[in-house]
């Protein structure tokens, strides 16, 4: 085994490590990049772009299904799904290749296999290369797999994790997804589109847990009347094989199905990285960190999903990036109030800051305003009048404290919002710019007339009452 010195060496090369290396590296750092599968983690490999590439042929599905609405006749529509599969598969080893380019561009070395602490600034590495590296500052960024469940271990045959199902080639009839969380409910939308018969079953009340009360029940409405059934309040505590599967509930009720997707959350990749060793302190996997990304021992950082926070590839970036930064002895921090969410659904959902009832619960006067989709000209122009968008504004001051919109375009939508809040503008400063029309971002305008009383195109408060 042959031993490197490097001045940092970054664990793990998804969307939260690789953006770090290449900083570092272009601050003249000398840096071992330290990945045991492919570049790009999750998210490009088994994530957010196999996904959405899955999702842009249900969307010109969708359109085509619509196209009589435009006064357009298709006819002889067929779904070549493997055809579909292997396009997305072709778009995620292009990514890859030029990602791939970019880090040897930058003059990081690529360490590849499974790197773990023997020391707190010694990686043991071992695979298709078997190097012991030292560094004087290490990033650890590892990320997380899908959580599975004893009673029901994935078998990528009849139990599938987001991992698995997404090298299905062939369409099941009917597909049971276990747990309505964002994952679960970016799959229903994919596979209902695409034809198969879905069933959520979500242990909570309601799907899409996290988000407010108002995008959850209006999601729940979109997919019933897309055909996909959601059963909630169900805990699953087993599955059963057969010719297909049988989903039992706690409560002693059964579903069937063709395949299950099993999409109950994520566990931390830091269980076997030797974190003992480092003297790295974690709680139930996740490594606590300051708001530079330090974690409890000097020059050991921790970026990404292990640090237990939002679990985006954009936050595991900014998270990256800021600790680079701190090793640089540059400032930057993370804003955890003023991260931009978005759920790839049909339609669309985004959301930046807090729900009002988040609000409410920190003790904020606050108030949220909505304008529906169907009040907007493009809305109607372009046929894409589901949805709505909500500002929650604290009353005293007029600041924006969070945002949420569903519908057409959603996960461009939330943008100017992130910005708003980042920036703690008022609604006068959306009520101050000019935005363009006709365009679906005056939703964000109208809100911010209602919130402010003045609504334009929409009925004064005292004509609803
Ligand atoms: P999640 O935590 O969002 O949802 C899991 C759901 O499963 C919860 O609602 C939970 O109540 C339910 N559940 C747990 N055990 C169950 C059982 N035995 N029976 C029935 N229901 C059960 O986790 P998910 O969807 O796996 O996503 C993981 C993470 O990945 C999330 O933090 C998410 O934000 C992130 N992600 C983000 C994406 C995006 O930004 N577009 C896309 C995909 C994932």
């Amino acid at each position: 085994m042959s031993e490197n010195r490097y001045d940092i060496a970054v664990l793990g090369g998804g969307p939260g490590g690789y953006p770090a290396a290449i900083k570092l590296s272009q601050m003249g750092k000398r840096v071992a990049l330290v990945e045991a599968k492919a570049v790009g983690g999750t998210c490009l490999n088994r994530g957010c772009i196999p996904t959405k590439a899955l999702i842009a042929n249900a969307e010109v599905l969708h359109s085509i299904k619509h196209a009589k609405e435009f006064g357009i006749s298709v006819s002889g529509v067929t779904v070549d799904f493997a055809k579909m599969a292997h396009e997305k598969d072709g778009i995620v080893n292009r990514l890859k290749n030029s990602l791939e380019g970019l880090i040897r561009s930058n003059n990081i070395d690529m360490i590849r296999g499974f790197g773990k602490f023997v020391s707190p600034f010694e990686l043991k590495v071992i695979g298709e290369d078997n190097v012991l590296i030292t560094a004087d500052q290490i990033i650890i960024a590892t990320g997380t797999e899908p959580k599975e469940i004893p009673a029901f271990p994935f078998d990528g045959k009849l139990i599938h994790s987001s991992t698995s199902i997404l090298a299905l080639e062939l369409l099941p009839k009917r597909m049971a997804i276990v747990g309505g969380g964002v994952i679960g409910c970016e799959f229903a939308s994919l596979y209902a589109e695409l034809g198969v018969e879905v069933t959520i079953i979500e242990a909570l009340p309601r799907i899409l847990p996290l988000e407010c009360e108002t995008i959850s029940s209006f999601m729940t409405k979109s997919f019933v009347n897309r055909g996909i059934q959601v059963i909630t309040g169900a805990m699953v505590e087993a599955i059963e094989k057969n010719n297909g599967v049988t989903i039992c509930f706690k409560d002693g009720k059964k579903v069937t199905s063709d395949v299950a997707l099993v999409a109950i959350g994520r566990s931390f990749n830091t269980s076997n990285i030797g974190l003992e060793a480092a003297g790295v302190l974690a709680d139930r996997g996740v490594i606590p960190t300051d708001d530079v990304m330090r974690t409890n021992v000097p020059g050991i950082y921790a970026i990404g999903d292990i640090t237990g926070k939002a679990m985006y590839a954009h936050v595991a970036t900014h998270q990256g990036l800021v600790a680079a930064a701190h090793i640089i002895g540059e400032k930057l921090h993370m804003n955890y109030d003023a991260i931009p969410g978005v759920i790839f659904t049909h339609p669309e959902i985004g959301t930046v800051g807090m729900s009002l009832e988040t609000a409410c619960k920190r003790g904020f006067q606050a108030k949220r305003t909505t304008y529906p989709f169907q009040a907007l000209g493009k809305a109607q122009a372009a046929k894409q009048t589901e949805g709505f968008a909500q500002i929650v504004v604290d009353e005293t001051t007029g600041q924006i404290l969070g945002a949420q919109v569903i519908g057409h375009e959603a996960s461009n939508l939330i943008h100017p919002m992130a910005v708003a809040i980042a920036n703690e503008l008022t609604i006068e400063c959306i009520t101050e710019t000019i935005h363009a029309h006709p365009t679906l971002q005056e939703a964000w305008l109208e809100s911010a007339l209602i919130a402010e009383g003045h609504p334009l195109h929409f009925p004064p408060l005292k004509s609803r009452q």
